[in-house]
This record gives C-alpha cells, structure tokens and sequence, in this order.
C-alpha cells in the first residue's frame, strides 16, 4: 500500500515492482558512483532481494529513491542486510532518506527475522535504532570499517539470542 502521511505533495513511498528495475538502477549509480563496484557489501548480494521489504519513493510517478533489504545466512538462520539505500542526489536532504528506511523498518518489525545488518554511514542509522555490531562476532566477508558494520535487533526476544561466538555472515544463493 502507498505511504502518503508526511510526505510532500506528489511524493509517495510504495512496494518496488519489477517495472522499477531500470529506474533503480539509475538511482544507485546516480547516488553512489563507480565506487559501488568495489564495496564488500555486494557478496552478500547473491539470491534476489527481499522483495517484501524493498519501497521506492516517488516524485510525480518518477523513482527518486530506493531501498532494499537481502536475506543473508548468519549462525544457520536466515536475517536481513540493508541496503542500498540511494536518494537521487537532486533531491537529498530532504527527508525521503529517513522516509524510507523509516518505513521499511516499520514493515521489518512486523517479521520474524531477529535482525538487521548494515554496512552503513555510522552517522545516519544510529537514528534508527541500529548501533555498532561486533566484527569478533559476525564475520563480515572481505573488507569493512569497523565502524560501518551496525545491526539492529527486531524485538528484545531476538536479543536474547545474540551468537556467544563468532558466526560467518553468509549470502544466500
Ligand atoms: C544517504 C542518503 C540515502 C540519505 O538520503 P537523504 O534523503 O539525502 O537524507 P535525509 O534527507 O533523509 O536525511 C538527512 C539527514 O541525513 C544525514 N546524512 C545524509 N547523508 C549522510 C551520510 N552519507 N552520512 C551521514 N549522515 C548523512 C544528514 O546530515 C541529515 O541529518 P539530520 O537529519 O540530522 O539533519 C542519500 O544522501 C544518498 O543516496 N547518498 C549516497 C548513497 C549512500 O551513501 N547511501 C547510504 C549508504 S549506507
């Protein structure tokens, strides 16, 4: 269903659909650049997205924002990843960021995964409710920031089941 509450005029937040493929595209390269070949992250980025968390934000009918969640394989379970999340960079700063990691975190909350992993801007998602992961605990495949690497827990019975030891975080294929 579109979210419509908050936002500007001709602005909606709504579920992606294969139709937004190509416009997606263009909001990734357009928000991160070249760089967006070379990060880690994209191991992790195997099966599809989960498309039932995946929203884009748009303007008068055109994309402008996007975010997506993968599923990924940590101590045997199935959790999520966040991200990318890419705003077009013409219309940064004006909210539809927050908006849509807001949103989807509310539809998120309502799963049964225990949590969610980021590699992300230590300076945006602690806003969120996501704070630093421990890199001695989930093993992050290749190169991260110490800092990037952020989780948030879905409910406090899901934090009653944090790994005691180190526990590979691995894609789905
Ligand atoms: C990061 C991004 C998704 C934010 O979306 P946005 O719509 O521009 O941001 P919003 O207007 O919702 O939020 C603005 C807030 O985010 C902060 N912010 C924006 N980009 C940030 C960044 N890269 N790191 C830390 N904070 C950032 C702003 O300082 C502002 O903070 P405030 O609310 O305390 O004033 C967008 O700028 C983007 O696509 N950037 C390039 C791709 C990227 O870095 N994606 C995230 C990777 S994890």
């Amino acid at each position: 269903m579109p979210v419509k509450g908050a936002l500007p005029s001709g602005v909606v937040i709504r579920p992606e659909t294969a139709e937004d493929k190509a416009a997606i595209d263009h909001v990734i390269a357009a928000a991160f650049g070249d760089g967006r070949f070379m990060r880690s992250v994209r191991h992790l980025r195997r099966a599809s997205h989960e498309a039932s968390l995946s929203f884009v934000v748009t303007l008068q009918d055109k994309v402008i924002g996007s975010i997506r969640y993968w599923p990924i394989l940590v101590g045997g379970r199935t959790q999520l990843l966040l991200g990318p999340l890419a705003v077009l960079p013409e219309h940064s700063g004006k909210g539809f960021g927050k908006a849509l990691v807001a949103h989807s975190l509310s539809v998120a909350e309502t799963t049964s995964y225990d949590f969610i992993l980021i590699s992300g801007e230590p300076d945006y998602y602690p806003r969120f409710g996501f704070e630093p992961a421990s890199q001695e605990l989930f093993l992050w495949p290749g190169f991260i920031e110490p800092e990037r690497l952020q989780i948030k827990w879905l409910s406090e019975d899901a934090k009653t089941k944090a790994p005691a030891a180190a526990q590979a975080i691995l894609p789905m294929l």
